[in-house]
């Protein structure tokens, strides 16, 4: 029989109820090989002691009828620190959907010196998705981790997923909400709150497209919004070719109480330190010769708190223009301990930082009344928020004193050609002997 004369004769299969030994829904998947859907029961909570792995290519994991909010089965973290893993070999097209994965991290439970994160997929595979899934609590560096493989992972979709809280805002307590990568891939519409480390960390991930994402920091620090600031894995070192940061939606944090007119106090400190950070230099004091290549930044949209919405220094051959600010939003915090032991200090927060002599080749540009400030661009997370009490953060995000009939929540709305990571080549590069004419064309436009 043809296969799918083969799946129209079975009946529908009935979920895999949470009384099933694990190592019996381990077995489930290695026996239905290719193609199989392990179906998890709704409002059901599986106890996983170490990851639950794919064994075939197109395997789905899955909650019966794919229900989008706290019904979706949760898969908990028990020991260990990965509920699922698809980065193996000969995993093409596996795909995580209408799942939850609580990493159960109790206090910093497992966190220290760990590598894995909540859901590990990617590797050398193509085509893989991961989409309606929550993931929180990891106990590893990052609640979701689309892994590079030997250079070949492609054409991964990540979509849909609501994401964090994700790690500690205390030192080294850090997680990602998305690592991506994965070449080629598509990160859409996703809704990252409270990671600790970087929103949507990329990197390199040549010829992804990351867009319509919102991030926000709600509760807790977050160091970065959207990083491009990873100078591996792919090659040559610094290989942004093609990534496409596009339409996204960052929030920092907003006052949480009430202040003065304009500014409040927020008890957490939540702000997000570098809204969009754009090549090695803002993230790594100590690496600061190193040039990553390629890549766009464009028609991002920023609000809240931070203390740099967009920070650039140490790329080439990039275009970053059109990223705004909606809303209200305030640049704040001040030199920590960290700030002054390299041998540069950066500059003092601000809305757009870039600096000048670690550019090569690069399109840059602004949209509003916020200008581009040339300053020093080094390990800019070393900045620390305002104490709580500071009346430092913006009223807005829908909270304490916002305007509620604003478009400021709302993420902005990608062209399709945003959505998808491109067929053909999406980089505009431009020529390098245009070069005089783009510093021209800088300085008339900030
Ligand atoms: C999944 O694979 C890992 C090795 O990558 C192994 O340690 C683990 O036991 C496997 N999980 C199950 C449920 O068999
Ligand atoms: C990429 O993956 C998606 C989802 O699995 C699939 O529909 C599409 O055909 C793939 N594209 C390529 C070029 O492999
Ligand atoms: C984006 O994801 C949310 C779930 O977080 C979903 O409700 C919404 O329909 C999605 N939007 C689009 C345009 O796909
Ligand atoms: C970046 O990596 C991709 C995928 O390996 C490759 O196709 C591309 O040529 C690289 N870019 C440069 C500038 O070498
Ligand atoms: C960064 O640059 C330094 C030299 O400044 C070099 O030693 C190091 O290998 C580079 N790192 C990467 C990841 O390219
Ligand atoms: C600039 O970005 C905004 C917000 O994403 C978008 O609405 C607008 O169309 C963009 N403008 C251009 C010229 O792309
Ligand atoms: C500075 O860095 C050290 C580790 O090198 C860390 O323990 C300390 O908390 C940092 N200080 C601040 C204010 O971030
Ligand atoms: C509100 O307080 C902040 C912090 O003290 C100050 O910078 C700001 O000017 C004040 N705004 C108004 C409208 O009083
Ligand atoms: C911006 O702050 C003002 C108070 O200064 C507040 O009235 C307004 O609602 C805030 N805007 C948004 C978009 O929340
Ligand atoms: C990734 O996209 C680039 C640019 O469109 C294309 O040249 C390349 O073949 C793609 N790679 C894979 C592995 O799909």
């Amino acid at each position: 029989m043809w296969p799918w004369l083969l799946a129209l004769a079975l009946p529908a299969l009935a979920c895999v109820p949470n009384s099933t030994a694990q190592a019996d829904i381990q077995a489930l998947l290695a026996a239905g090989g290719r193609g199989y859907t392990l179906s998890l029961c709704p409002g059901q909570v599986y106890d996983v002691a170490g990851p639950l792995n794919f064994t075939a290519a197109e395997q789905e994991i899955s909650t019966e009828g794919y229900p989008t909010g706290e019904a979706r089965a949760v898969l908990r973290v028990v020991s260990g620190m990965c509920a699922v893993r698809g980065n193996g070999a000969g995993l093409d097209g596996v795909r995580l959907r209408h799942v939850q994965v609580d990493g159960n991290r109790v206090g910093n439970a497992g966190a220290p010196g760990s590598n894995e994160g909540n859901i590990e997929v990617g590797g050398s595979n193509r085509g893989q998705v991961v989409e309606w899934v929550r993931s929180f609590n990891p106990r590893g560096w990052t609640c979701l981790h689309v892994v590079e493989g030997e250079l070949a992972c492609a054409n991964a979709t990540i979509q849909h997923n609501d994401i964090g809280p994700c790690g500690h805002d205390t030192w080294a307590d850090w997680a990602d909400g998305i690592s991506l990568s994965c070449a080629n891939s598509t990160v859409y519409n996703n809704t990252i709150v409270d990671a600790t480390d970087g929103g949507i960390v990329i990197f390199g991930a040549p010829y992804s497209t990351v867009s319509a994402n919102r991030v926000r920091a709600s509760t807790r620090v977050m160091l970065g919004g959207i990083n491009l600031v990873d100078m591996l894995p792919w090659k040559p070192d610094g290989n942004y070719s093609g990534t496409r940061v596009v339409s996204n939606f960052i929030e920092g944090g907003y006052a949480s109480a009430a202040g003065n007119a304009s500014r409040g106090p927020n008890a957490a400190r939540a702000l997000i330190k570098i809204g969009i950070g754009v090549g090695p230099k803002v993230w790594w004091a100590e690496t600061y010769q190193n040039t990553s290549r390629g890549g766009e930044v464009s028609n991002n949209v920023l609000s809240g708190a931070f203390s740099f919405g967009v920070a650039v220094g140490g790329v080439q051959n990039f275009r970053i223009t059109n990223n705004s600010f909606v809303g209200n939003a305030t640049f704040i915090g001040s030199y920590g301990a960290n700030c002054t032991q390299w041998d540069k200090t950066p500059n003092p927060p601000t809305a757009l930082l870039r600096e000048p002599d670690s550019l090569v080749n690069v399109e840059i540009a602004k949209r509003d009344d916020y200008g581009w400030t040339d300053g020093r661009v080094q390990g800019l997370t070393c900045f620390v928020p305002p104490p709580a009490n500071e009346w430092a953060w913006p009223y807005g995000g829908g909270g304490f004193n916002a305007d509620p009939t604003t478009s400021a929540s709302t993420p902005p709305t990608p062209t399709p050609s945003e959505v998808k990571a491109q067929d053909s080549a999406a980089t505009r590069f431009v020529p390098a002997t245009c070069l005089t004419l783009i510093a021209a064309a800088m300085a008339a436009l900030v």
